[in-house]
């Protein structure tokens, strides 16, 4: 069977399957090894790596799926190589520049989420420019996390909490769960249902540490460049399963 007659089984049983994930999200690693394994420089695997992202997210639109949120640049990426760090910037810059028509044309709204404020410049530019251009997108909220860290996320929400209690405007008491998860940077989605995470490895990465709490989790051995959209619909599958 061609990927193609694959991928429209697989979509067709999935469509047929129900219980869909919502919300579905992506710790894309590899792009590294894969460039190496290729004798290419990193940056390299980081560039074919975008093209993933887009089949992941023509994947979530075909299938139904909500919410996708993209480990695209943690606070621990800022730890390497100053080279590699602009090479990922600038990458976003053009995705930016690249799928803004597509995305509108499509539906999706893109949210960038994390900790901005070392981010400067163009970049900066980008993300506000493909944020304004895309809101009321309605067939797939796409959050781009960059600079993003989950334990960071826990200690900016207490600390939102804590002024709103010193300013009179929230009891102690009244600090539950759900007042937690609304300081969160994903207060106006839901958990993720389903985590896959690309290259094999069996960690969470300082991604989501709240809202993965009852996610289920598909590993692929694959580098994120070589994970298609027909392996994005087969991760979804397997959770319906
Ligand atoms: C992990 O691979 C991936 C990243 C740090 C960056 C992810 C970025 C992209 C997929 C492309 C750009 C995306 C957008 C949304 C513009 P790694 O470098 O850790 O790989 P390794 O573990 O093999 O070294």
């Amino acid at each position: 069977m061609s990927d193609l007659d694959e991928r429209r089984r697989l979509l067709h049983e999935i469509k047929l399957n129900g219980s869909l994930p919502v919300h579905v999200a992506i710790i894309m690693d590899g792009n590294g090894r894969w460039a190496a394994a290729r004798g290419l420089p990193r940056f390299r695997g980081h560039t074919a790596g975008m093209k993933s992202v887009r089949e992941a997210t023509q994947g979530c639109i075909e299938a139904g799926v909500r919410v996708l949120t993209l480990y695209a640049f943690s606070q621990e990426n800022w730890n390497r190589p100053r080279a590699e760090v602009a090479a990922l910037m600038k990458l976003f810059e053009r995705y930016v520049a690249k799928e803004r028509q597509e995305l509108i044309d499509e539906g999706v709204e893109v949210r960038v989420l994390g900790d901005h404020r070392r981010i400067t410049g163009a970049p900066r530019k980008a993300m506000e420019s493909i944020e304004r251009a895309t809101a009321g997108g309605k067939n797939l909220r796409l959050n781009l996390m960059i600079s993003y860290g989950g334990r960071a996320e826990i200690v900016r929400a207490s600390q939102r909490l804590a002024e709103r209690v010193q300013k009179g405007e929230l009891d102690i008491a009244d600090i539950d769960e759900q007042a937690f998860a609304n300081e969160l940077y994903t207060a106006d989605v839901p958990d993720p249902d389903l985590l896959i995470r690309t290259s094999g490895e069996l960690r969470v990465s300082n991604f989501l540490l709240w809202q993965l709490a009852y996610t289920e989790m598909f590993i692929t051995p694959l580098l994120w460049p070589d994970f298609t959209r027909t392996h994005h619909f087969e991760a979804i599958h397997e959770y319906q399963k």
